[in-house]
């Protein structure tokens, strides 16, 4: 069986950390969708990691780590992460597999990512501009380049062809980004992808499956930037919810197993695009502050709210969430009271369904009120060290979302992970 873990909000909700812990129950470790918009951290020996395209269980020395068929590869950012992951884990690169059917950012593509923003003024998705929208704009338009390609011979001729009808597009465009400077390191990446382990995953996987292997597969983003089924069109261009595991592996809907659904306390979102429950208060800057939210990828202060769960109760549904874990809960220590969205009120009727229009749409959250614990918690050890009133938020999260809590995180760290008793 294969496990998904995932993000339930916009993003940034704890995944590489959350990974990095479980990778020791884990054999292999697959990502799924996704590229270098992703940014998940985590702690090795008390060094900060950011991973980007490498999967989060690379410093555990028993996990094979898969870039998964429903990933795009920057090669340029691939080999920096792997020159600053092989400086802390030798072994890195052996237990780095990548499918031949991954799809490539080149050069243009981030041009055209930038191009494309650059036109939409205010309406921007705010994009972290690695080329996402465009790559997955080729590989459903079928012009797309694949990781096996680099192998061909006529490599350079397709990718000639791939960079000329960008060129041709860019011509549109009044802002074009300088991309040329990107192209010599491309091709120098290019050649250092050919010396690592280059698989036909789809096959490789069922193997693993039938020798009984334990899969995670660790999603990227949020489920609320999913392209089908987010806050359209203000989302990224991949399937973020469990169901993208299936396509970006290549396994069956049968070989999944647990769905391990990320949520922070609270909310954070990155980029344009509606939110219900953002505080532009001083209570927003607070959860700014205490959280550290700035993005991992780009550095940009993330946008923050109260956890809603309207949008948490849509997204746990969308991919049938089996195990909820709560991140971050410690960032909460000095609020009170702690406030949870139940529901909307559009156009003066209450609702407990997000609206299609929610781009457009005005909504008035409703909130319920509970006490602030104003306790330290990242001491904690077990589930009976945590406050009562954060038992009690926990408690109230279980009923409202139909869905058990299988961990709590209270730190940065590896061991800041409480195991929820049932
Ligand atoms: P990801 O994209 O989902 O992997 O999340 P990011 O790495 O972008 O952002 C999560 C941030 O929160 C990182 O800086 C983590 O180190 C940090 N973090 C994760 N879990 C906790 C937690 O329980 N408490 C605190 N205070 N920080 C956490
Ligand atoms: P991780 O995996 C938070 C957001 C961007 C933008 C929108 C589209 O670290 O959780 P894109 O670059 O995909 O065209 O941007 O999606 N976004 C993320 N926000 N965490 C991420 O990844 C994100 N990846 C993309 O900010 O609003
Ligand atoms: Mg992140």
């Amino acid at each position: 069986m294969i496990d998904v873990l995932l993000g339930l909000q916009w993003g940034d909700e704890g995944k590489g950390k959350i990974v990095d812990y479980l990778a020791a129950n884990y054999d292999i470790i697959a990502r799924f969708q996704g590229g270098p918009n992703a940014g998940h951290t985590l702690y090795v020996n008390g060094v900060k990691m950011v991973l980007h395209t490498i999967p989060s269980g690379i410093f555990h020395s028993h996990c094979t780590n898969l870039i998964g068929n429903g990933v795009v590869i920057d090669p340029i950012t691939l080999q920096k992460e792997i020159s600053a992951v092989s400086q802390l884990q030798k072994d890195a690169v052996d237990r780095l597999y990548i499918s031949r059917h991954a799809h490539l950012i080149i050069p243009t593509h981030r041009a055209l990512d930038a191009a494309s923003e650059a036109a939409k003024g205010k309406e921007k998705i705010g994009s972290t501009l690695k080329g996402i929208g465009p790559t997955y704009m080729d590989k459903t338009g079928r012009n797309g380049l694949r990781v096996g390609d680099i192998l061909s011979d006529n490599f350079k001729e397709k990718y000639e062809t791939l960079k000329q009808k960008h060129l041709d597009i860019l011509k549109h465009y009044d802002t074009v980004a300088e991309w040329e400077e990107w192209e010599a390191p491309f091709f120098e990446a290019i050649e250092q992808m050919k010396q690592l382990n280059i698989i036909n995953a789809v096959y490789w996987i069922q193997e693993q499956l039938q020798q009984g292997k334990r899969i995670l597969a660790e999603g990227a983003q949020g489920s609320m930037l999913d392209v089908e089924f987010g806050t359209y069109p203000f989302v990224t261009s991949s399937n973020t919810i469990s169901a993208g595991a299936c396509i970006g592996l290549g396994v069956a809907p049968s070989k999944i197993g647990k769905v391990y659904g990320i949520t922070k306390a609270y909310c954070t979102r990155v980029g344009s695009g509606p939110f219900p429950t953002e505080l532009h208060d001083e209570t927003g800057d607070m959860l700014r502050k205490a959280g550290a939210e700035f993005g991992a990828t780009t550095g940009r202060p993330r946008r923050c709210g109260w956890i809603d769960l309207v949008a948490l109760k849509y997204t746990v549904m969308l991919s049938g969430v089996t195990q909820l874990i709560i991140t971050k809960a410690d960032v909460l220590d000095t609020f009170h009271p702690v406030k949870a969205a139940t529901a909307y009120r559009i156009h003066k009727e209450e609702t407990k369904e997000l609206p299609f229009d929610i781009s457009s749409v005005d909504i008035e959250p409703i909130y319920s009120e509970f006490e602030g614990w104003e306790a330290s918690m990242s001491e904690a050890k077990n589930y009976e060290q945590l406050p009562q009133s954060f038992v009690q938020y926990c408690d109230f999260l279980e009923s409202y979302l139909e869905t058990k809590i299988a961990y709590i995180s209270n730190g940065t760290g590896r061991d800041q992970l409480i195991i929820k008793p049932h």
